[in-house]
């Protein structure tokens, strides 16, 4: 039984960058055979984000543009993090046989004391508790970007540390490498990578006014529309490439290289990208406000799914402590 798992941090509104590099592929693995767990990583939001309210809004945020966006609670387990405690106790056991040198190696943790930020203890341990999602649910299969690579090869070492001590406890997971295939990263608004961070992020369900302004701010040059151009220098045809037919983003780059009298400028192309965007996310947008107006339903797939997810989480850490003799 293949049993894929994947696990996404409420950081953030969801931007585009998020939808086309990891949303959208992630819900399109509903459709693959076998069992799918999809939670919302709460407690590791935790390591960088304290501030209550925004956490609930976040969590709230991300179940809803899963769900409006096709998750389908029939085929795939949506739940949060946190309404199931056994990780945190399957952490502790996989801590246990865990050597500081391995997460000392962690890129991320490297990362974040190069970036002067504090570390805490859970943002040492993060990846124990990663290995702990992945290993809760018995899963075969990781989807994941190239950043959470080094993050799932710990969770390989880990389970062979605890299965070493312990006989076969823990089902080894494989993962797959979600490249974002002949797309590069999605560009924000001044070119380089989209990334909340960055502040240069547009969240998929912006619309109207704001969505105008937005696109108005993409950083373009000073070059006339008769001016003819290499569309391939243009980062803007790389955000209307993920909205337009090829045929029509053809035509755009075309009249973009002619140059001359009927040439767009740049405005009228980000009018265009605006107009495309809003209608690519109308229907995931109506099925977000359906959710506003109903926000019981959310909280219902997330129970269920908590259900769902509890019962397996529960079986593997049963099996986990009698094998260390705790039962
Ligand atoms: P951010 O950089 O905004 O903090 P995250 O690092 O939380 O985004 O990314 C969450 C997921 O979205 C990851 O799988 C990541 O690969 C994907 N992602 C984020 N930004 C982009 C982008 N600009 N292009 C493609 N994928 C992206
Ligand atoms: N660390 C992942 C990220 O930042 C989120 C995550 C937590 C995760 N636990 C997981 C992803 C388990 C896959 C499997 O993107």
């Amino acid at each position: 039984m293949t049993t894929i798992l994947s696990g996404i941090q409420p950081s953030g509104l969801l931007h585009l960058g998020n939808y086309f590099g990891a949303i959208r592929q992630h819900i399109a693995l509903q459709e693959e055979a076998g069992e799918h767990f999809y939670f919302i990583a709460d407690y590791h939001a935790l390591t960088t984000q304290r501030n209550p309210q925004l956490m609930r809004e976040l969590v709230w945020e991300t179940a809803v543009t899963y769900l409006a966006c096709g998750l389908d609670p029939a085929k795939a387990v949506l739940f949060r993090q946190s309404d199931v405690p056994e990780v945190t106790e399957i952490a502790w056991l996989l801590a246990t046989v865990t050597g500081m040198g391995l997460l000392e190696r962690a890129h991320s943790y490297k990362d974040k004391l190069a970036n002067q930020i504090k570390p805490s203890v859970g943002l040492f341990t993060y990846p124990v508790l990663m290995a702990a999602d992945i290993l809760a649910y018995d899963s075969t299969l990781v989807p994941v970007g190239k950043d959470q690579v080094q993050h799932v090869e710990m969770t390989q070492d880990m389970a062979g540390y605890f299965n070493g001590a312990y006989g076969d406890v823990f089902q080894r997971p494989e993962m797959r490498l979600e490249e974002t295939e002949n797309m590069q990263k999605v560009p924000g608004l001044d070119g380089q990578k989209m990334s909340k961070s960055y502040g240069n992020d547009i969240w998929i369900f912006e619309e109207g006014k704001k969505l105008k302004k937005l696109c108005g701010r993409i950083v373009t040059d000073s070059r006339p529309p008769e001016e003819p151009k290499d569309p391939e220098g243009i980062f803007l045809f790389d955000l209307l490439a993920l909205f337009l037919e090829p045929m029509e983003l053809e035509q755009w780059k075309e009249k973009v290289r002619q140059g001359g009298e009927g040439a767009p400028g740049y405005g009228h192309l980000k009018m265009r990208l605006k107009d495309a965007m809003e209608n690519y996310f109308a229907p995931a947008r109506a099925r977000r406000a359906e959710y506003l107006t109903h926000p019981e339903k959310v909280e219902e797939v997330l129970q269920a799914g908590a259900k769902k997810a509890r019962q397996r989480a529960q079986q593997v850490r049963d099996r986990a402590l009698r094998a260390c003799g705790l039962r």
